[in-house]
């Protein structure tokens, strides 16, 4: 039976050159007799029937196990990458997108010479030849060993291996076996190029499938954008008149007056509202942005004071906040509430339990490569940066939460509105920035968000506006 393990290596030892295979098929054909040709139709519908590798080493094992008596056969893959080769053994390979075991036969030379062989390669006696790994041959119980190459049209594509094993003994195969061999190993060709046609269609199917998905999504995300930005605004102004009237109504008011923890709780609710309009706009994009020079690790020591009060007492921060990076160009509003979003986010995270909230600051060269593996890049190119990062020791999340969490008003908090993340990435994206996300469920979450650099300093920029 089949029973050879992945890395199987039955190459191994002396080989010689007994045919050649540049005769026609069909005049192989002729010479064979009526047992083997029966086998090669036999062969014909089974290999038409095969969808996967599986269906086709088994095919073709079992159709030399019934001719030849050899009972195990093996396929040798060539790919596009040199020096890698794969390998098909009956009844081990299942499915034809399951990844093949794949063999470096860059340091062996004799398998090397077996890829490269035009010719049908024979070891007479793998226990004696002195180039075989006697090891392997000990293992594996090695005796003869045949490997027929595939060709198709001038292109090597692999090698059909058969042979014989342990007690089964040395079996040279007869000249019409050869010549059976040959044969076989030109319909495996054609089954093979098949396979990988149906393989490729298969991906590229799912490639569309895949990219419909991303278009359908983003375009999803575009017409929230303008939805939410629209409402945003409109609703903004009349925010701004409900407080305008607070604030005059209160003017009127006395101090002890019974009517005024009314307006006070109007005007926290419209505060709420407020903040809340302010992060649509950022993921929309619709804020105006104040530009100016923003030293990072300032701006959060300013804020930690602030942050102080909204984090619960059983989490610890920790800031490693590196004093001497450069600047960036950007709107301080809206920079303090991607470092808000993100540390209220990492406090929620964590919950009732103990942990710790990290904060640093640091500055990056970054090349293609780097900003390549970040989730989200949107235009950054290759430069120097300033990061944020925010890493807890929180609840983390699964790959459903990863995939969803940037979708404004996805939350999976009780009384969570879904909206900082979108806004983070709205405003990051309006600061040519980018975003590195880490996190698996239970392990925790780091964000780590870029941007590029300035060389004006915070001072410099106040020296301008003084001369103005
Ligand atoms: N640090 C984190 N650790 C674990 N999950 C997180 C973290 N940050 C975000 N999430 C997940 O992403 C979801 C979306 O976050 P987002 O900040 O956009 O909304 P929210 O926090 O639920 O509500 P809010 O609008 O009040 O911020 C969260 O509900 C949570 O499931
Ligand atoms: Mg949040």
């Amino acid at each position: 039976m089949y029973d050879h393990t992945y890395g199987y290596d039955p190459l191994h030892g002396k080989h010689e050159v007994i045919v050649s295979t540049n005769a026609c098929v069909s005049d192989v054909r002729e010479a064979l007799e009526p047992a083997y040709l029966y086998s090669l139709l036999r062969l014909t519908k089974k290999l038409e029937l095969a969808h996967n590798y599986d269906a086709l080493i088994k095919a073709l094992a079992d159709e030399i196990q019934i001719v030849t008596g050899y009972n195990t056969a093996w396929v040798y893959l060539l790919g596009d990458t040199p020096n890698i080769a794969h390998l098909l053994v009956a009844q081990e390979n299942v499915g034809i997108t399951d990844k093949l075991p794949s063999l470096d036969i860059n340091n062996d030379a004799f398998l090397q010479e077996i890829a490269a062989a035009d010719h049908i390669v024979i070891v007479e006696d793998a226990r004696t030849d002195p180039r075989t790994d006697k090891e392997i041959v000990e293992m594996l119980g090695n005796r003869s060993i045949i490997n027929v190459p595939i060709h198709l049209a001038d292109k090597k594509i692999g090698t059909i291996g058969t042979g014989s094993f342990g007690d089964e003994g040395v079996r040279l195969p007869s000249k019409e076996q050869l010549d059976y061999f040959s044969a076989m190993a030109s319909h495996a060709a054609v089954a093979l190029d098949r396979l990988r046609l149906f393989k490729e269609r298969l991906a590229a199917e799912q490639a569309k499938v895949e990219l419909q998905k991303q278009l359908a999504h983003v375009q999803r995300l575009e017409s929230l954008g303008l939805l939410a930005g629209g409402i945003a605004h409109d609703f903004n102004n009349i925010l701004t008149v409900i407080t305008g009237n607070i604030e005059l109504a209160e003017l009127e008011l006395d101090a002890d007056a019974p009517s005024r923890p009314f307006l006070d709780h109007i005007g926290l609710a419209s505060q709420r509202g407020t903040d809340l309009c302010n992060q649509m706009l950022a993921y929309a994009g619709h804020r105006t942005a104040q530009p100016e020079p923003i030293h990072l690790s300032q701006s959060l020591q300013e804020m930690a004071s602030l942050l102080e009060v909204s984090i619960a007492k059983n989490i610890q921060v920790q800031y490693l906040l590196d004093e001497k990076i450069p600047t960036m160009h950007g709107d301080i509003a809206q920079i303090q509430q991607v470092m808000m979003n993100l540390i209220s986010n990492a406090n929620e995270a964590i919950g009732n339990r103990d942990g710790t909230i990290t904060v640093s600051t640091g500055r990056l060269q970054t090349d293609q490569t780097f900003l390549d593996q970040l989730s989200h890049r949107y235009n950054a190119v290759p430069g120097d940066y300033i990061f944020f990062e925010v890493c807890d020791t929180g609840c983390g999340m699964d790959q459903q939460t990863r995939e969803k969490l940037f979708d404004p008003f996805f939350t999976t908090k009780v009384s969570g509105r879904g909206l900082g993340m979108s806004a983070v990435l709205g405003i990051i994206q309006s600061h040519q920035g980018a975003l590195s996300l880490d996190s698996e469920l239970g392990d925790g979450t780091t964000f780590k968000v870029l941007f590029p650099t300035t060389s004006q300093t915070v001072s410099d920029a106040n020296n301008d506006q003084t001369a103005l």
